[in-house]
């Protein structure tokens, strides 16, 4: 019988997820599809109800309803419940579970891109509050960080962040940005400065150590101002793309049964539709 998957979100046109679920479903020969749904924020509720009925395995949820879909699972995992959000759902004996795989994401594409990059680390710079960075956070939390410096425009939204996130997180004026990166091992830009068509992220990386690795959650450019600054100085940088890559790795596994792999040839088919929008 043909697994069936799908994402879904409103608006959902800018989905990569298809063009990745569906380059696995092929690369390892499984009956299954993945499609994009357009799902009304008043329709979730009722979406999520039928899905068993509608013959889906799961779904990634995207933007606006990940909240809302954590709290409309029968289930879910303490990752989801620590992030406050789900991405990806599946049914299981009947039930609705959900978990969210960005925290996975995030450190597997730093342990591929970076190798070593958390040994002995114990600082890191972590800039914006939004749905991203909390799942850095957790991620960075998880992997041993002493002390993630947080910094936000708006500062009250880092400071909600840090309250759920524990003590290790400390938030700092938005101001503070150049000065925060003393000492720290990791970079981290999760807000949307950079991105093709955003005003670019203004930070001056002069006190940040040579030892230092950059990681911007933008792909879109795949090399930000930010790279290829910390680039020229010398610092190791991870760009964004293996994240959204990593992500989906555990959702496939559920829905499809095969645990996929990352590969150089995948990356590089997402690369060439990001060239072909710009
Ligand atoms: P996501 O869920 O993808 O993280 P988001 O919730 O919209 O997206 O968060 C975007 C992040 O980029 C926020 O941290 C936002 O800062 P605010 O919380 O102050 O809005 C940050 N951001 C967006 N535009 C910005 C700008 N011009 N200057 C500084 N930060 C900006």
């Amino acid at each position: 019988m043909t697994r069936k998957a799908c994402v879904i979100g409103w608006p959902i046109t800018h989905s990569r997820s298809p063009r990745i679920h569906r380059y696995w479903l092929k690369k390892y020969g499984i009956d299954g599809t993945y499609s994009k749904e357009a799902v009304r924020p008043e329709d979730l509720e009722a979406f999520l109800g039928s899905m068993e009925a509608n013959g889906l395995a799961g779904c990634n949820v995207t933007v606006p309803h990940k909240e809302r879909a954590l709290e409309l699972a029968d289930m879910a995992d303490d990752i989801a419940h620590a992030i406050g959000a789900a991405n990806t759902l599946w049914m299981e004996n009947g039930s609705l579970h959900a978990s969210n795989t960005d925290a996975f994401g995030f450190l597997a594409n730093l342990d591929s891109q970076a190798q070593g990059w958390s040994d002995g680390a114990q600082t890191a710079v972590v800039l914006g509050a939004g749905g991203a960075a909390r799942a850095v956070l957790k991620g960075l939390i998880d992997r041993g960080f002493k002390t993630v410096r947080l910094l936000n425009r708006t500062r009250s939204r880092a400071e909600a962040l840090a309250q759920r996130t524990g003590a290790a997180v400390r938030v700092g004026d938005w101001e503070e940005r150049s000065a925060a990166l003393e000492d720290c091992d990791l970079l981290v830009n999760t807000t949307t400065l950079g991105m093709t068509g955003s005003a670019p992220l203004e930070i001056d990386l002069g006190a940040l150590p040579a030892s230092a690795v950059v990681n911007d959650i933008v792909y879109a450019p795949l090399v930000t101002p930010l790279l290829s600054e910390a680039s020229e100085r010398g610092n190791v940088t991870v760009d964004g793309l293996g994240m959204l890559l990593h992500q989906a790795v555990p959702g496939f596994e559920k829905w499809f049964g095969v645990r996929p792999e990352v590969t150089g040839e995948l990356r590089a088919l997402i690369v060439a539709d990001l060239e072909t929008e710009q």
